[in-house]
Protein backbone atom coordinates (compact mmCIF):
# COMPACT_ATOMS: atom_id res chain seq x y z
CA UNK A 1 0.00 0.00 0.00
CA UNK A 2 2.11 2.92 -1.10
CA UNK A 3 0.28 4.97 -3.94
CA UNK A 4 -2.66 7.22 -2.29
CA UNK A 5 -4.87 9.11 -4.31
CA UNK A 6 -6.49 12.13 -2.59
CA UNK A 7 -9.93 13.63 -4.01
CA UNK A 8 -10.66 17.05 -3.19
CA UNK A 9 -7.42 19.60 -2.54
CA UNK A 10 -9.44 21.63 -0.12
CA UNK A 11 -8.63 22.55 3.43
CA UNK A 12 -8.70 18.55 4.28
CA UNK A 13 -7.83 17.20 1.31
CA UNK A 14 -4.62 19.48 0.86
CA UNK A 15 -3.40 18.31 4.92
CA UNK A 16 -4.05 14.25 4.29
CA UNK A 17 -2.18 14.89 1.18
CA UNK A 18 0.50 16.56 3.10
CA UNK A 19 0.76 14.10 5.90
CA UNK A 20 1.34 11.12 3.24
CA UNK A 21 4.00 12.39 1.46
CA UNK A 22 5.54 13.43 4.55
CA UNK A 23 5.08 9.94 5.86
CA UNK A 24 6.95 9.04 2.44
CA UNK A 25 3.54 7.37 0.06
CA UNK A 26 3.50 9.12 -3.71
CA UNK A 27 0.50 11.10 -3.65
CA UNK A 28 -2.18 12.23 -6.69
CA UNK A 29 -3.70 15.59 -4.86
CA UNK A 30 -7.06 15.75 -7.33
CA UNK A 31 -9.23 18.45 -7.92
CA UNK A 32 -11.81 19.84 -10.40
CA UNK A 33 -9.86 22.68 -11.69
CA UNK A 34 -6.23 23.53 -12.12
CA UNK A 35 -6.60 26.57 -9.55
CA UNK A 36 -8.20 24.36 -6.88
CA UNK A 37 -5.38 21.73 -7.47
CA UNK A 38 -2.59 24.89 -6.96
CA UNK A 39 -4.38 26.40 -4.36
CA UNK A 40 -4.17 23.13 -2.03
CA UNK A 41 0.04 22.66 -3.53
CA UNK A 42 -0.03 26.65 -2.39
CA UNK A 43 -1.00 25.33 0.99
CA UNK A 44 1.56 22.51 1.35
CA UNK A 45 4.42 24.12 0.25
CA UNK A 46 3.57 27.20 2.83
CA UNK A 47 3.14 24.50 5.61
CA UNK A 48 6.51 22.95 4.50
CA UNK A 49 8.25 26.19 4.59
CA UNK A 50 6.81 26.95 8.03
CA UNK A 51 8.01 23.67 8.99
CA UNK A 52 11.70 24.64 7.47
CA UNK A 53 11.77 27.76 9.59
CA UNK A 54 11.24 26.05 12.74
CA UNK A 55 14.47 23.60 11.70
CA UNK A 56 11.81 20.67 11.67
CA UNK A 57 12.68 20.00 7.86
CA UNK A 58 15.51 20.62 5.45
CA UNK A 59 15.07 22.34 2.11
CA UNK A 60 16.37 18.95 0.43
CA UNK A 61 13.46 16.82 2.48
CA UNK A 62 11.02 19.57 1.64
CA UNK A 63 12.04 18.68 -2.06
CA UNK A 64 11.63 15.25 -1.17
CA UNK A 65 8.68 15.29 -0.12
CA UNK A 66 7.34 17.46 -2.99
CA UNK A 67 8.29 14.68 -5.52
CA UNK A 68 5.99 12.70 -4.25
CA UNK A 69 2.91 14.72 -4.72
CA UNK A 70 1.23 14.26 -7.84
CA UNK A 71 -1.18 17.71 -8.62
CA UNK A 72 -3.90 16.36 -11.67
CA UNK A 73 -7.58 17.33 -12.27
CA UNK A 74 -7.64 14.02 -13.98
CA UNK A 75 -9.65 11.35 -12.15
CA UNK A 76 -8.26 8.37 -14.16
CA UNK A 77 -4.87 9.06 -11.95
CA UNK A 78 -7.21 6.67 -9.70
CA UNK A 79 -5.69 3.89 -11.73
CA UNK A 80 -3.04 3.71 -10.59
CA UNK A 81 -3.90 3.72 -6.59
CA UNK A 82 -4.10 1.34 -3.42
CA UNK A 83 -6.30 3.81 -1.41
CA UNK A 84 -8.49 6.28 -2.22
CA UNK A 85 -9.53 9.26 0.26
CA UNK A 86 -12.20 11.13 -0.77
CA UNK A 87 -12.37 14.77 1.11
CA UNK A 88 -15.23 16.70 -1.03
CA UNK A 89 -17.52 18.48 -0.11
CA UNK A 90 -19.88 17.50 2.59
CA UNK A 91 -23.23 16.40 0.09
CA UNK A 92 -24.22 12.86 0.39
CA UNK A 93 -25.86 12.69 -3.87
CA UNK A 94 -22.27 14.90 -4.80
CA UNK A 95 -20.33 11.96 -2.63
CA UNK A 96 -22.26 8.74 -4.37
CA UNK A 97 -21.67 10.17 -7.70
CA UNK A 98 -18.04 10.45 -7.20
CA UNK A 99 -17.86 6.70 -5.34
CA UNK A 100 -19.79 5.40 -8.37
CA UNK A 101 -17.78 7.06 -10.76
CA UNK A 102 -14.21 5.80 -9.03
CA UNK A 103 -15.77 2.57 -8.35
CA UNK A 104 -15.72 2.20 -12.52
CA UNK A 105 -12.36 3.74 -13.07
CA UNK A 106 -10.43 2.24 -9.80
CA UNK A 107 -8.88 -1.23 -10.01
CA UNK A 108 -10.74 -3.76 -7.65
CA UNK A 109 -8.55 -4.07 -4.93
CA UNK A 110 -8.34 -0.32 -4.43
CA UNK A 111 -9.49 0.45 -1.07
CA UNK A 112 -11.94 3.54 -0.66
CA UNK A 113 -11.88 5.90 2.38
CA UNK A 114 -14.19 8.52 3.20
CA UNK A 115 -13.36 11.99 5.28
CA UNK A 116 -17.17 12.76 5.24
CA UNK A 117 -17.56 14.33 8.73
CA UNK A 118 -21.13 12.68 9.17
CA UNK A 119 -22.18 10.93 6.28
CA UNK A 120 -23.11 6.83 6.26
CA UNK A 121 -20.08 5.22 4.85
CA UNK A 122 -22.76 2.19 4.69
CA UNK A 123 -24.73 4.37 1.77
CA UNK A 124 -21.47 5.48 0.01
CA UNK A 125 -20.27 1.85 0.21
CA UNK A 126 -23.37 0.68 -1.07
CA UNK A 127 -23.31 2.65 -4.31
CA UNK A 128 -20.03 0.41 -5.51
CA UNK A 129 -19.69 -2.96 -6.00
CA UNK A 130 -16.87 -3.43 -3.62
CA UNK A 131 -18.59 -2.43 -0.69
CA UNK A 132 -16.61 -4.83 1.82
CA UNK A 133 -13.64 -2.13 0.65
CA UNK A 134 -15.05 1.21 1.62
CA UNK A 135 -14.39 2.65 5.05
CA UNK A 136 -14.44 5.71 6.99
CA UNK A 137 -11.18 7.77 7.18
CA UNK A 138 -12.56 10.94 9.83
CA UNK A 139 -9.13 13.36 9.80
CA UNK A 140 -9.03 16.41 12.45
CA UNK A 141 -8.41 19.94 10.97
CA UNK A 142 -5.53 20.87 10.71
CA UNK A 143 -4.72 17.24 9.68
CA UNK A 144 -0.93 17.71 10.17
CA UNK A 145 -1.54 18.99 13.67
CA UNK A 146 -4.29 16.96 15.06
CA UNK A 147 -3.45 13.60 16.30
CA UNK A 148 -7.10 11.53 15.87
CA UNK A 149 -8.69 9.76 12.83
CA UNK A 150 -11.66 8.42 13.54
CA UNK A 151 -12.31 4.77 11.55
CA UNK A 152 -15.53 3.96 10.85
CA UNK A 153 -16.73 0.48 8.90
CA UNK A 154 -19.73 0.44 7.19
CA UNK A 155 -21.72 -2.34 7.29
CA UNK A 156 -19.98 -4.66 4.94
CA UNK A 157 -16.33 -3.12 5.16
CA UNK A 158 -14.28 -6.19 5.52
CA UNK A 159 -11.99 -6.93 8.52
CA UNK A 160 -8.64 -6.89 5.97
CA UNK A 161 -9.94 -3.17 4.67
CA UNK A 162 -9.84 -2.58 8.66
CA UNK A 163 -6.34 -3.84 9.32
CA UNK A 164 -5.14 -2.06 5.90
CA UNK A 165 -5.92 1.24 6.92
CA UNK A 166 -4.98 0.70 10.40
CA UNK A 167 -1.60 0.04 9.14
CA UNK A 168 -1.62 3.59 7.21
CA UNK A 169 -2.94 5.48 9.63
CA UNK A 170 -0.20 3.90 11.90
CA UNK A 171 2.32 5.17 8.82
CA UNK A 172 0.99 8.61 9.12
CA UNK A 173 1.31 8.86 13.14
CA UNK A 174 -2.25 9.22 14.18
CA UNK A 175 -4.23 7.67 16.73
CA UNK A 176 -7.55 5.49 15.57
CA UNK A 177 -10.20 5.46 17.52
CA UNK A 178 -13.06 3.00 16.08
CA UNK A 179 -16.35 4.11 15.82
CA UNK A 180 -19.81 2.83 14.41
CA UNK A 181 -21.61 4.41 11.67
CA UNK A 182 -24.19 6.63 13.07
CA UNK A 183 -24.74 10.12 11.74
CA UNK A 184 -21.76 12.39 12.95
CA UNK A 185 -19.95 9.50 14.04
CA UNK A 186 -18.76 10.36 17.66
CA UNK A 187 -17.20 13.50 16.39
CA UNK A 188 -19.68 15.29 15.03
CA UNK A 189 -22.76 14.08 17.59
CA UNK A 190 -20.96 15.63 19.66
CA UNK A 191 -19.06 18.75 18.56
CA UNK A 192 -22.11 20.47 15.92
CA UNK A 193 -24.92 20.87 18.12
CA UNK A 194 -22.89 22.80 20.51
CA UNK A 195 -21.49 24.98 17.76
CA UNK A 196 -25.40 25.28 16.28
CA UNK A 197 -26.62 25.86 19.91
CA UNK A 198 -23.91 28.54 19.96
CA UNK A 199 -25.26 29.98 16.84
CA UNK A 200 -28.84 30.24 18.24
CA UNK A 201 -27.32 32.38 21.20
CA UNK A 202 -26.16 34.31 18.74
CA UNK A 203 -29.48 34.56 16.79
CA UNK A 204 -31.22 34.86 19.73
CA UNK A 205 -29.52 37.86 21.37
CA UNK A 206 -27.80 36.27 24.17
CA UNK A 207 -24.62 37.82 22.90
CA UNK A 208 -22.21 38.66 20.59
CA UNK A 209 -19.94 35.86 19.09
CA UNK A 210 -17.01 37.30 20.41
CA UNK A 211 -19.04 36.99 24.08
CA UNK A 212 -19.99 33.72 23.67
CA UNK A 213 -16.49 32.61 22.54
CA UNK A 214 -15.01 33.84 25.39
CA UNK A 215 -17.39 32.23 27.67
CA UNK A 216 -16.64 28.73 25.94
CA UNK A 217 -13.01 29.52 26.26
CA UNK A 218 -12.09 31.41 29.61
CA UNK A 219 -14.93 29.41 31.41
CA UNK A 220 -14.60 25.83 29.93
CA UNK A 221 -11.05 25.73 28.83
CA UNK A 222 -11.82 25.53 24.96
CA UNK A 223 -8.60 26.25 22.98
CA UNK A 224 -11.33 28.01 20.12
CA UNK A 225 -14.09 29.66 21.15
CA UNK A 226 -17.39 27.65 19.00
CA UNK A 227 -18.14 30.48 16.56
CA UNK A 228 -14.26 30.58 15.84
CA UNK A 229 -14.33 26.70 15.58
CA UNK A 230 -17.69 26.82 12.92
CA UNK A 231 -15.58 29.67 11.03
CA UNK A 232 -12.37 27.56 11.09
CA UNK A 233 -14.56 24.08 10.04
CA UNK A 234 -16.26 26.04 7.49
CA UNK A 235 -20.50 27.44 7.64
CA UNK A 236 -21.31 25.39 4.45
CA UNK A 237 -19.52 22.10 6.30
CA UNK A 238 -21.11 22.92 9.88
CA UNK A 239 -24.42 23.15 7.94
CA UNK A 240 -24.19 20.11 6.06
CA UNK A 241 -23.62 18.10 8.83
CA UNK A 242 -26.55 19.45 11.13
CA UNK A 243 -29.01 18.40 8.24
CA UNK A 244 -27.45 15.27 8.44
CA UNK A 245 -28.11 14.61 12.23
CA UNK A 246 -31.33 16.09 11.84
CA UNK A 247 -32.32 13.68 8.93
CA UNK A 248 -30.56 10.73 10.57
CA UNK A 249 -31.92 10.68 13.62
CA UNK A 250 -35.54 12.24 12.42
CA UNK A 251 -34.96 14.09 16.07
CA UNK A 252 -35.70 18.22 15.85
CA UNK A 253 -32.89 18.87 18.50
CA UNK A 254 -30.39 18.78 15.59
CA UNK A 255 -32.59 21.32 13.50
CA UNK A 256 -29.84 23.60 12.15
CA UNK A 257 -30.16 27.30 13.24
CA UNK A 258 -31.71 30.07 10.58
CA UNK A 259 -29.06 31.82 10.98
CA UNK A 260 -26.53 29.21 10.23
CA UNK A 261 -28.62 28.77 6.61
CA UNK A 262 -28.51 32.64 5.91
CA UNK A 263 -24.64 32.76 6.62
CA UNK A 264 -24.08 29.64 3.49
CA UNK A 265 -27.03 31.07 1.50
CA UNK A 266 -24.59 34.67 1.45
CA UNK A 267 -21.54 32.57 0.83
CA UNK A 268 -20.26 33.39 4.25
CA UNK A 269 -18.32 30.00 4.63
CA UNK A 270 -16.06 31.56 7.36
CA UNK A 271 -12.33 31.59 7.21
CA UNK A 272 -11.81 30.17 3.91
CA UNK A 273 -14.04 32.63 2.42
CA UNK A 274 -13.07 35.40 4.42
CA UNK A 275 -15.92 36.25 6.25
CA UNK A 276 -18.37 34.13 8.64
CA UNK A 277 -18.91 35.07 12.24
CA UNK A 278 -15.93 37.03 12.03
CA UNK A 279 -13.71 38.67 9.18
CA UNK A 280 -10.49 37.42 7.65
CA UNK A 281 -8.00 39.46 5.69
CA UNK A 282 -7.56 36.56 3.50
CA UNK A 283 -8.95 33.10 2.54
CA UNK A 284 -7.20 29.54 2.84
N1 LIG B 1 -13.34 21.43 7.57
C1 LIG B 1 -13.18 20.60 8.58
O1 LIG B 1 -12.87 21.00 9.70
C2 LIG B 1 -13.36 19.11 8.36
C3 LIG B 1 -12.89 18.21 9.33
C4 LIG B 1 -13.01 16.83 9.10
C5 LIG B 1 -13.62 16.39 7.94
N2 LIG B 1 -14.10 17.29 7.02
C6 LIG B 1 -14.72 16.77 5.80
O2 LIG B 1 -13.77 16.81 4.75
C7 LIG B 1 -14.45 17.02 3.50
C8 LIG B 1 -13.85 18.24 2.81
O3 LIG B 1 -14.00 19.36 3.66
P1 LIG B 1 -13.09 20.67 3.47
O4 LIG B 1 -13.23 21.45 4.71
O5 LIG B 1 -11.74 20.29 2.97
O6 LIG B 1 -13.90 21.42 2.29
P2 LIG B 1 -13.35 22.48 1.22
O7 LIG B 1 -14.55 23.24 0.77
O8 LIG B 1 -12.18 23.22 1.77
O9 LIG B 1 -12.79 21.56 0.03
C9 LIG B 1 -13.58 20.70 -0.73
C10 LIG B 1 -12.88 20.52 -2.06
O10 LIG B 1 -13.52 19.45 -2.79
C11 LIG B 1 -13.52 19.82 -4.17
N3 LIG B 1 -14.53 19.04 -4.87
C12 LIG B 1 -15.87 19.13 -4.78
N4 LIG B 1 -16.46 18.21 -5.57
C13 LIG B 1 -15.45 17.50 -6.17
C14 LIG B 1 -15.40 16.41 -7.07
N5 LIG B 1 -16.53 15.86 -7.54
N6 LIG B 1 -14.20 15.96 -7.47
C15 LIG B 1 -13.06 16.51 -7.00
N7 LIG B 1 -13.05 17.55 -6.11
C16 LIG B 1 -14.22 18.03 -5.71
C17 LIG B 1 -13.80 21.32 -4.14
O11 LIG B 1 -13.41 21.90 -5.36
C18 LIG B 1 -12.94 21.77 -2.96
O12 LIG B 1 -11.63 22.12 -3.35
C19 LIG B 1 -15.94 17.12 3.82
O13 LIG B 1 -16.52 15.87 3.70
C20 LIG B 1 -15.92 17.55 5.29
O14 LIG B 1 -17.09 17.20 5.98
C21 LIG B 1 -13.96 18.63 7.20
Amino acid sequence: MDRIAVIGAGQMGSGIAEVCIRAGFSVMLIDQTVDLVHRGVAKIEQNLDRQISKGRLTTEEKQTCLDKLLPTTNLNEVQNADLVIEAIVEQKQVKEELFAQLDVIAPPATIFASNTSSISITSLAAVTNRADRVIGMHFMNPVPVMKLVEVIRGLATSEETYQRVIEVSQRLRKEIVEVHDFPGFVSNRILMPMINEAIYAVYEGVASPKAIDEVMKLGMNHPMGPLELADFIGLDTCLSIMETLHEGFADSKYRPCPLLKKYVAAGWLGKKSGRGFYEYRSGV
